[in-house]
């Protein structure tokens, strides 16, 4: 039996915007089109013809061109640019591998990730979430154009850095283990030629398949890793023996600019860093449908947006607000919490920030 989605996502013919004035004028008390029945596992028995078959199989997926060649490397650029420039410009540039190090950049974690600085808002990473292949490919998941998505960051990881401690593997899921199900999809657009050697995501192939039974089978761990929310799970070595067990393996997964890497909450995953040549720069992007969020939740997500705070990955902005950021162990001074410009979003971007669906009582 083959589907399509049934959803046509309406803005896919318009371009990414973070040039307009926001755009609330007409949007206000909208209300949500729910998920259909294509909602990706819904249907069982069914074969989509496309990504959507090896995403349900798998756990994780390449869409590949979600993003045009040539928007990926505007995105790349854009990036070097706002490195260059960062503070007024403390010495990176882009052609000179010897002005990589953290005296001339923001703050990036051994991960590779930039957290502070309200990255989360800058006009590229918001032109990104824009992105209508993006959103065509997230609308197909969830079979509804509404969608609200994360202010999430960017990873920004340069080769063969000494001043950083190792990336130890961290393998997790980003999802409560007591709360089994499908319930949501991560993302990452992927900017940079990314291969074997260029670090990324790596993911436990269809683990997601037998994940409430590894949780049942591990539920009463009486020394589970730390997790600091309860929507987060770290594997230990005898639960990856498991999962090795019954069959599934490790795969690192490659991509070329514009590819949206799609992988769903409970698959196991983190992340490696590159060793060749090549940085990896990638922006992270989560939706779900707006009809999921509870009016409170949007109510919180509307002054994460005001107050340009990231959330984690959940687009319902379960948590706002980052870690501290820290530069020769005080608080980065030039952590200013705003972005260079503010968020100036069209019709689109309003709506994934889910403001628009918060009801006047
Ligand atoms: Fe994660």
């Amino acid at each position: 039996m083959v589907a399509d989605s049934g959803t046509k996502f309406e803005a896919a013919a318009e371009k990414p915007s973070a040039s307009s004035k926001n755009s609330t004028s007409t949007l206000n008390n909208l209300v949500p089109k729910p998920s259909g029945p294509h909602r990706l596992y819904e249907e069982k028995g069914i074969t989509y013809g496309d990504w959507r078959d090896e995403l349900a199989r798998d756990g994780f997926v390449v869409v590949k061109g979600a993003v045009p060649k040539e928007r990926a490397e505007k995105y790349a650029d854009d990036i070097l640019t706002y490195l260059e420039e960062f503070a007024g410009g403390l010495g990176f540039k882009r052609d000179d591998p010897s002005t990589v190090k953290e005296s001339n950049l923001p703050i990036i974690n051994e991960k590779g990730m930039i957290i502070g600085y309200a990255v989360a808002h800058e006009s590229f990473t918001w032109e990104m979430r824009q992105e209508p292949g993006v959103l065509e490919a997230f609308s197909k998941v969830y079979d509804t154009p509404d969608l609200i998505v994360s202010f999430d960051n960017v990873n920004v990881a340069f080769p063969n850095r000494t001043d950083l401690p190792p990336n130890t593997p961290w393998p997790h899921q980003d999802q409560d283990p007591k709360r089994p199900g499908f319930r949501g999809m991560q993302g990452i657009i992927n900017i940079l030629p990314n291969g074997d050697n260029d670090g990324g995501l790596i993911v436990c192939k269809g683990a997601h398949l037998i994940s409430e039974e590894f949780h049942e089978h591990f539920q009463n761990d009486p020394s589970p890793i730390y997790a600091w929310t309860s929507e987060w799970y770290g594997f230990k070595d005898e639960g990856l023996a498991w999962l090795k067990e019954k069959g599934c393996e490790w795969i690192k997964v490659n991509a070329e600019p514009g590819d949206l890497i799609l992988w769903d909450s409970r698959t196991p995953h983190y992340n490696l860093s590159p060793t060749g040549t090549t940085p990896r720069f990638c922006g992270y992007a989560c939706y779900m449908p707006a009809a999921e969020a509870s009016q409170q939740d949007l109510l919180r997500k509307k002054m994460a947006f005001e107050t340009t705070q990231c959330t984690t990955h959940f687009p319902n902005a379960i948590h706002v607000g980052g870690v501290p950021i820290l530069r020769d162990g005080k608080p980065c001074p030039y952590n200013t919490a705003k972005p260079r410009q503010m968020p100036q979003l069209n019709e689109i971007g309003m709506k994934l920030t889910g403001i628009p669906y918060i009801q006047a009582v």
